[in-house]
């Protein structure tokens, strides 16, 4: 079934461009943003299910939980509050990013990155300028034949502050007298100052510098980040992209309009999916679920160590990969694996806690075995959801309408990442093992839309990617020739690949 496109830049359109010790060092500061993230994820369910905190915070649910396993385990932590501690980071986060998009296209993506990591400082608020910039930054910065590569350091970073948080919890939870909480909660600061730090170090992206009228200082960056005095074709690319940029006056109404139908619809089904892969209740919620299917409290943070410890490693397997296999592959390898994984541990679940929620001897290995499948479930999304759910959609959108789509990828985002911090620990004690059911059956339906609907846009060059969708089976439909003016279709070689 042809169904994929594969773009080839060999006819003579693959700009020049190595991986220069600049390019690198520069995407690893830029990625650094990932760590303020992650850190936050991974940070709150360790938190929420120290004794310490929930006797101090939420006695109710420290009472209800202590109850033993002849009572309903599904129901242990259902707590609105609990989880709007966890939830409200988020909301915080998707408030800030209507803001960003106009801050990123006004200040340049450098001057954004330093806003995220300053009023980190003061509050989490503001972080969604980061979130809004690196990606975008990153995929910018980067040849082309190496931008899933390079862009992928920011999820990269995600896992490292999951797994930092995770260690830190372990570690902070056995600190006498039952403050270690504040140390794991203050501690927020330190990738928040790395970022800040950072910023202020890092150039502006060739593209956000032509965009702002800086066109030689501009070339000057183009030639340092690929390495080579080669860079017109490329140079060319980008001034056409941005004169089509400034003759749009509102990028946000623009976005709305049939040509751009492509993007829009990636910009909000991606991360809309990518957070119903129901990751995020292992991320914020393993402790939480290790305990409800009986571990103990140290064991339950052990757990989450492991699971933060594959998820990093799942993340170098798509650093890897990505600009070989492509996008394309890893999703649906992923996806496949991860529904595999989702129907085997909500089966697991069923046949011992059945729809009463009573833990009938759940033996170690037993829980073992459920935490190894979930392992598998997260070393999957490791290395397709969770890093192509913030590669594509910032390689997608034209230079005109990249902020305001990436700020709707964000937004969106964050409020799905809201949504189930919000009801997970409600909707587990309704659904019960169904929960895991669910989120497998939207793993299947992003699956089968993937096939179907999202070209490949590896090695293809930023600011070419329209010719992607004007090939595109489907997509082809919503733009027309006179809609095309970067690149030359011709010279771009592309073939339709079986998929
Ligand atoms: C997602 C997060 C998730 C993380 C896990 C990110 O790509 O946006 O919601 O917690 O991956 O690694």
């Amino acid at each position: 079934m042809a169904v994929g496109v594969i773009v080839s830049t060999g006819g003579g359109k693959k700009h020049p461009g190595k991986m220069t010790l600049f390019v690198f060092l520069t995407c690893l500061v830029a990625s650094s943003g990932g760590l303020i993230f992650g850190y936050d994820i991974g940070i709150s369910g360790g938190v929420t299910s120290m004794d310490s905190f929930l006797s101090r915070f939420f006695p109710s649910v420290y009472k209800q939980q202590m109850a033993d396993s002849s009572t309903n385990q599904y129901c242990k932590f259902d707590s609105q509050l609990l989880t709007l501690f966890t939830s409200s980071l988020y909301w915080a986060a998707l408030l800030s990013s209507f803001l960003a998009s106009t801050v990123t296209r006004m200040f340049g993506r450098k001057w954004s990155m330093f806003a995220g990591g300053i009023t980190f400082l003061l509050g989490s608020a503001f972080n969604g300028a980061a979130m809004n910039a690196v990606p975008l930054y990153l995929s910018e910065m980067a040849p082309a034949h190496l931008r899933g590569t390079l862009n992928i350091g920011f999820q990269l970073m995600i896992t490292i502050g999951i797994f930092a948080a995770n260690l830190i919890n372990y570690g902070t939870a056995s600190i006498e007298g039952g403050w270690g909480w504040r140390v794991s909660l203050g501690l927020a600061a330190v990738p928040a100052l790395v970022i800040t730090i950072g910023s202020l170090v890092l150039p502006d992206t060739p593209n956000s510098l032509i965009e702002r009228g800086h066109d030689e200082e501009a070339q000057a960056m183009l030639r340092k980040i690929r390495g080579t005095e080669d860079i017109g074709a490329e140079y060319d690319d980008l001034v056409a992209a941005s004169d089509e940029a400034k003759s749009v006056d509102h990028p946000w109404s623009n976005i709305l309009q049939r040509k751009y139908r492509p993007q829009l619809t990636m910009a909000i089904l991606i991360p809309c999916f990518q957070q119903l892969t129901g990751i995020n209740v292992i991320m914020f919620y393993a402790p939480v679920l290790f305990k409800t299917i009986g571990f103990g409290s140290e064991a339950s943070l052990a757990s989450a160590v492991i699971t933060g410890m594959v998820i990093v490693f799942g993340t170098f397997v798509s650093i890897a990969t990505v600009d070989k296999l492509g996008r394309r592959k890893l999703f649906l390898q992923g996806g496949t694996q991860m529904l595999v994984s989702q129907l085997v541990v909500g089966t697991l679940i069923a046949l011992k806690f059945g729809i009463s929620g009573v833990a009938t001897d759940v033996t170690k290995n037993y829980a073992s075995i459920i935490v190894l499948f979930i392992c598998f479930y997260v070393a999957a999304f490791a290395w397709s959801w969770g890093p192509l759910g913030w590669l594509v959609p910032s390689e997608i959108f034209p230079l005109e309408i990249r902020s305001a789509g990436q700020s709707i990828t964000v937004s969106v985002n964050m409020f799905f990442t809201f949504l189930i911090a919000q009801v997970f620990l409600t909707a587990l004690c309704h659904l019960k093992f169904g929960l895991f059911y669910f989120f497998a059956g939207w793993v299947a339906i992003m699956t089968a839309f993937i096939a179907f609907f999202l070209p490949e846009t590896k090695s293809v060059p930023i600011e070419e990617i329209i010719l992607v969708w004007k090939k595109h089976w489907f997509w082809s439909k919503f733009i027309s020739d006179e809609d095309v003016h970067v690149g030359n279709p011709e010279a771009v070689d592309y073939r339709i690949e079986d998929a």
